[in-house]
């Protein structure tokens, strides 16, 4: 299904944008009562790591977005390039908060913990109803070919969880995987064509 079809039935579902993210932003606003600002913050940089390395991920592998519509694929490139940019700044802000050390590292690797979970419940939760809305539940050869297209081929899950892992080493940095090179070559794309490539 073409990405334009599938936005199409997931706010014929009724499941548009807003029903489907307010589980983050609740438990970043409710994160300032219920925990101290440096846990607040440990919320934000765990998530910010996920959307680095998804952006990683989506810009070092042309075959993930190859399929998909060249309109929504731009706009993905584009958001992939936007949340490389500032993949660090929360986490400076944390490490100015917090300092260096163990109890910085054993906080943020706990929320990390907690946030994947949360993160994953979320994300299935969220495909089984883009899969319901487009009456594919019991499409077991559908199923196979995400299988296939997560972890074989083009096999994206497998970067992400090495990615995942990197943030668990004390002394972490984001831009210590220095992937500023897709950055510059998407733009340059962009700027080659004077609009956004397919
Ligand atoms: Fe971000």
């Amino acid at each position: 299904m073409r990405s334009s079809e599938m936005y199409g039935k997931l706010s014929a579902s009724g499941a548009d944008d807003t029903t489907l993210s307010p589980p983050v932003a609740a438990s970043e606003r409710s994160a300032p009562k219920a925990t101290a600002r440096a846990s607040a913050l440990a919320i934000t940089i765990a998530l910010e790591h996920f959307t680095a390395i998804m952006a990683d991920v989506a810009l070092s592998d042309d075959r993930i977005l190859a399929d998909a519509d060249p309109r929504f694929a731009a706009v993905w490139r584009w958001h992939a390039i936007e949340e490389t940019e500032h993949k660090a700044v929360a986490y400076d802000v944390y490490r100015e908060v917090t300092g260096d050390g163990w109890g910085a590292y054993l906080r943020r690797v706990r929320i990390m913990l907690l946030i994947t979970i949360g993160f994953w419940i979320d994300v299935v939760r969220y495909h089984l109803r883009l899969v319901h809305a487009d009456g594919a539940l019991g499409d077991v050869p559908g199923w196979w070919r995400l299988f296939r297209f997560h972890w074989v081929n083009p096999g994206g899950m497998r970067r992400v969880w090495r990615l995942w892992l990197e943030y668990f080493r004390p002394g972490f940095h984001p831009w210590q995987r220095d992937n500023r090179r897709y950055v510059e070559a998407w733009k340059a794309a962009y700027a080659a064509r004077g609009a956004a490539p397919a």
